[in-house]
C-alpha cells in the first residue's frame, strides 16, 4: 500500500472517523476485519447448537419460549454479521465454505457440551456475559457496518445474559440437587468462558495492529479482568463458588487476582481437539448439504422471475 494513503487512513482512524464500505482501506485492515467479523458471525451460528440441544427439554413452556427466542436471536446476529462482512467484498458462500473446510474459526466456547438444564443458565450468564463484555466496546470499532451491527446485538445479548442469570437463581435457590447442578455448570463453564477473550496479551498476534486500527478497543487480558470483576460478586450472590482457589481481592488494582485458564486446552480446542468440535462442524456441514435443494429452488425461481421481467 502507498505510504501516503496509509498515513491518511491512520489519521482518519486517530480522529475517530468511521470507515465505510466503499472507502479506501489497507488490504491488511480489510483482511483482518473479514477474519474477525466472519469468525464472529460463525460463532453466532454455531453458538445456536449447545442451547438448541435443550429446547425440546426445557422444564416449562415459558422457559421453552424464552430459550427458543434467544436461540433465534443468535441466528439473527449471525445474519447481520454476515451482511457486515459481505460489505468488505467477500461472499456469504465463500464464508460458509471457509467455515465448513475448517479454514475459519468460531469461538472456542461452543466446542463444550451442555449436559444439564443448569448449563442453559451458565451459558446465558457466563458465555453471553463474556460476549457482552467484548462487544460493548466494539460498538465504537472503526468499521461502520460492524460498529452499527453491534448496537442491536448488545441489546439482545444483555437480555440473554439476564435470562441465564434468572435460570441460575432459580436453580441455586432450589433443592440441594438443583443447587449442585448450578455449581457443576459453573465449574465446567468458568475456565472456557475466560478463554473466550482470547490468549493472554503476550500471545495475542493481532492485538497491537488491530488496536492501532481501532478494530479492537481493549486487549484480551483487560476484558478478561473486567469480566472476572463483574462475575465474582454475581456468583457470590447466587451462593455459588467460583472454581478457583487463587481468587483474591487485590486492593491495589481494585480487581480480583485469578488463575489463568489452561492455555494448552485452549490451543487444542482451536486445533479441533475440543470435546465437541467434530459434532459442531458436522452439524453445520449437514445443515448446509440438507439445504442444497432449497437454495437451488430459490435460485431457479429468482432466475425465472428475472427472465419473465425481461420478456
Ligand atoms: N476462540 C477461537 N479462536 C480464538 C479465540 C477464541 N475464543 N480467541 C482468539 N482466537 C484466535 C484468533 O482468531 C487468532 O487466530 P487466527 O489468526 O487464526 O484468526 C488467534 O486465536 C490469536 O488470537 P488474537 O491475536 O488475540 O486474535 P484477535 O485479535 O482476533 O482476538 C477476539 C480474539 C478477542 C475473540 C477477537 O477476534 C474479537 O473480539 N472478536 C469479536 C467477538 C467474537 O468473535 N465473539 C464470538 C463469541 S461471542 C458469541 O458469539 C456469543
Amino acid at each position: 500500500d502507498d505510504p501516503e494513503l496509509l498515513a491518511a487512513f491512520q489519521a482518519r482512524i486517530d480522529r475517530g472517523e468511521r470507515i465505510e464500505p466503499k472507502e479506501w482501506m489497507p488490504e491488511g485492515y480489510r483482511k483482518t476485519l473479514i477474519r474477525q467479523i466472519g469468525q464472529h458471525a460463525h460463532s453466532e451460528i454455531v453458538g445456536q447448537l449447545p442451547e438448541g440441544n435443550w429446547i425440546t427439554r426445557a422444564p416449562t413452556l415459558e422457559r421453552k419460549q424464552i430459550l427458543l427466542a434467544k436461540v433465534q436471536d443468535e441466528a439473527g446476529h449471525g445474519l447481520y454479521l454476515y451482511s457486515a462482512c459481505e460489505t468488505l467484498g467477500i461472499s456469504r458462500d465463500e464464508l460458509f465454505d471457509r467455515l465448513h473446510s475448517g479454514a475459519m474459526k468460531y469461538s472456542s466456547i461452543f466446542n463444550y457440551p451442555t449436559l444439564t438444564w443448569a448449563d442453559m443458565g451458565a451459558v446465558g450468564w457466563l458465555v453471553d456475559g463474556a460476549a457482552i463484555m467484548n462487544q460493548v466496546p466494539l460498538q465504537r470499532t472503526s468499521y461502520g457496518p460492524y460498529a452499527r451491527a453491534m448496537v442491536r446485538i448488545c441489546k439482545e445479548e444483555s437480555f440473554h445474559q439476564r435470562q441465564g442469570y434468572t435460570i441460575m437463581m432459580k436453580m441455586a435457590q432450589g433443592t440441594p440437587e438443583q443447587k449442585a447442578m448450578a455449581q457443576d455448570a459453573l465449574n465446567r463453564f468458568w475456565y472456557p468462558s475466560l478463554m473466550m477473550f482470547g490468549p493472554s496479551d503476550k500471545d495475542s498476534v493481532h492485538s497491537a495492529q488491530n488496536m492501532a486500527w481501532k478494530i479492537k478497543i481493549n486487549t484480551n487480558d483487560e476484558l478478561r479482568q473486567r469480566f472476572v470483576n463483574e462475575t465474582v460478586p454475581q456468583a457470590r450472590y447466587l451462593g455459588l463458588e467460583v472454581p478457583d482457589e487463587n481468587l483474591t481481592w487485590n486492593e491495589d488494582k481494585q480487581g480480583w487476582d485469578f488463575s489463568e485458564p489452561d492455555w494448552s486446552e485452549f490451543f487444542a480446542v482451536l486445533k479441533g481437539d475440543g470435546p465437541c468440535n467434530e459434532e459442531r462442524l458436522g452439524a453445520r456441514r449437514k445443515a448446509w448439504d440438507d439445504g442444497e435443494w432449497f437454495r437451488d429452488g430459490l435460485t431457479a425461481y429468482a432466475e425465472k422471475q428475472a427472465a419473465r421481467r425481461k420478456a
